[in-house]
């Protein structure tokens, strides 16, 4: 990473929730990643915070394991020195005491740390249901109050379940925390290809010009994991894919693909732009729903003699259940940039391959002057992938060697890979490193999330309470159900099938 100003010289953050898969997949194994790039405050303390009486001695041995376990930095010399900034405190959310309790611990180690302010970060990764309590119980012991040193609370997604139960969220916190204060973490803002959308875009005089309906035919997301739900099926049955992903990921995907310049790059610059976009989603008629919103769901399959099991067979999830593991959308932005310009999202679980990645389809030339090889719907693409083999793919025809004037479509391509001497770093990295520097850029803002419920709430209604939407089996390892084909195809183009290499998509992708 670059350099970076501002690292406050002190820094207590609280992990709520940090024994649980996130905490020790990402969360821990990221802040190391801080220390040995040397970005971590200099007096600074990280305690976890659970229900589970453990001693700091406990917790600091399944924090080294989790590191042993998950971290990818090679520099290992500084796990010491990192797991003596780790401690834990008992804290029952439920009981007022104990965030008291948490207060007087605070300021014993900002003592015994010699901390100048008390600037802290309280980082919720617990389930939803207890965000507003601990907000309230925090507030309750005064720990919100910045007269000491800034306090921040970074939440986790969900952000709410539907667009009611967001603004009931929005307004318990809001009651005892700044808008400043509160950090919604959506981690594909963290990911350098999804911050690379911006620089592709508002960097190069070669693209801004091409980037509106005149030119532009149609817009392709594509966001496929080749796992199923393991063993999350008891959050995953109550939220699916539209949730899981489109209400946040891919619709802020979508924000920054869609936005106009910003004026500079200051956090609120940059998020007016990205709103304004998805305020200008055109709202889904309930009526049509069917039409233009495809739901899916795994079923148990065999793949090279190994049996995968079907969504309705995973732990956690209700055999009956109709939860959408994949999910199609086709919708519209209705602004002067992209008024016409259709739209197509899908993302699922148990797909061919694990793929990340938004096509910029142009528009063909106006009149056919030469006899193409192979279909015109490949060429003049951009393909921006997100992830695996992070980079740019830009294709479009060439003429065929020898006689007469034949196309062919070649393509251009950058991969990350290719800056062999740069690292890049995990989404949380970067996440975690702007909540200390408070830098809120890449964390979604309330207007943001609450426009991106308000378009997805009528598709999510009309699931629930229309029985007559079908939720398409598909067989796992597929891609989806075959009638998404049908939201595409309609416009005489087709999804693009993509493999996990950048430039491998010439043959259809299947495992
Ligand atoms: C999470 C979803 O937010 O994003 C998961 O809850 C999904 O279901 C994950 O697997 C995908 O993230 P990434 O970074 O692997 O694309």
């Amino acid at each position: 990473m670059n350099k970076v100003n501002n690292i406050p010289a002190d820094l207590v953050m609280v992990i709520f929730g940090a024994t649980g898969d996130l905490g020790r997949r990402k969360l821990i194994p990221s802040l190391y990643a801080l220390e040995t790039l040397g970005f971590l405050p200099e007096r600074m303390a990280i305690i976890g915070a659970g229900r589970t009486q453990i001693t700091n001695e406990a917790f600091r041995d399944d924090m080294g394991k989790a590191l042993h376990e998950f971290s990818k930095e090679e520099d290992k010399s500084r796990e010491r020195e990192f797991i003596r900034r780790v401690y834990y405190q008992q804290l029952d959310p439920a009981l007022p005491a104990h965030y008291e309790a948490l207060a007087s611990r605070l300021e014993e180690l900002r003592e015994q740390l010699n901390m100048g302010a008390a600037n802290t970060i309280f980082y919720l990764s617990t389930p939803p249901a207890l965000y507003e309590g601990i907000a309230e119980g925090l507030a309750g012991a005064g720990l919100h109050n910045q007269a000491d040193g800034w306090k921040r609370l970074i939440i986790e997604k969900p952000f709410g379940y539907d667009l009611e139960s967001a603004r009931r969220l929005t307004a318990s916190l809001q009651q005892h925390w700044d808008e400043g204060q509160i950090y919604r973490i959506d981690h594909y803002l963290g990911k350098e290809t999804v911050q690379n959308v911006l620089v592709t875009r508002f960097s190069n005089g070669i693209f801004e010009p091409l980037w509106n309906r005149n030119y532009v035919h149609h817009v392709e997301i594509t966001s496929a994991e080749d796992i199923g739900v393991g063993r999350r099926g008891g959050y995953y049955d109550g939220s699916g894919a539209l949730r899981d992903m489109v209400q946040n990921h891919l619709l802020q995907l979508v924000g920054l693909i869609a936005m106009e310049p910003p004026a500079s790059m200051q956090a609120d610059a940059i998020r007016n732009e990205s709103v304004k976009v998805l305020q200008s989603l055109r709202p889904i008629d309930p009526g049509q729903v069917r039409d233009v919103a495809i739901r899916g769901q795994y079923i148990g399959s065999t793949i090279r003699g190994q049996h995968r099991k079907a969504y309705r067979e995973e732990e956690g999830v209700n055999p009956a259940s109709t939860t959408e593991t994949f999910a199609a959308l086709k919708f519209y932005i209705d602004n002067w940039r992209w008024g016409g310009v259709p739209f197509y999202i899908r993302t699922g679980k148990h797909l061919p391959t694990r793929v990340t990645e938004a096509v910029i389809h142009f528009r063909p030339t106006p009149h056919h002057l030469f006899a193409r090889q192979g279909s015109c719907d490949s060429c003049n693409q951009l393909i921006i992938r997100i992830q695996p083999d992070e980079g740019i793919l830009l294709k479009f025809g060439m003429k065929t060697p020898g006689a007469g004037f034949n196309v062919q479509n070649v393509s251009m391509d950058f991969h990350y890979s290719d800056l062999s001497h740069q690292r890049i770093p995990d989404a949380y990295e970067r996440l975690l490193l702007d909540s200390m520097i408070g830098d809120s850029t890449l964390y979604a803002r309330v207007d943001a999330v609450m426009a991106a419920w308000e378009f997805i709430t009528p598709v999510l209604d009309a699931w629930q309470n229309d029985p007559g939407i079908p939720v398409y089996g598909y067989p796992a390892g597929t891609w989806g159900p075959d009638v998404a084909d049908s939201l595409i195809e309609g416009d005489d183009i087709n999804w693009r099938y993509p493999c996990a290499a950048l430039t491998g998509d010439d043959n259809f992708c299947t495992l």
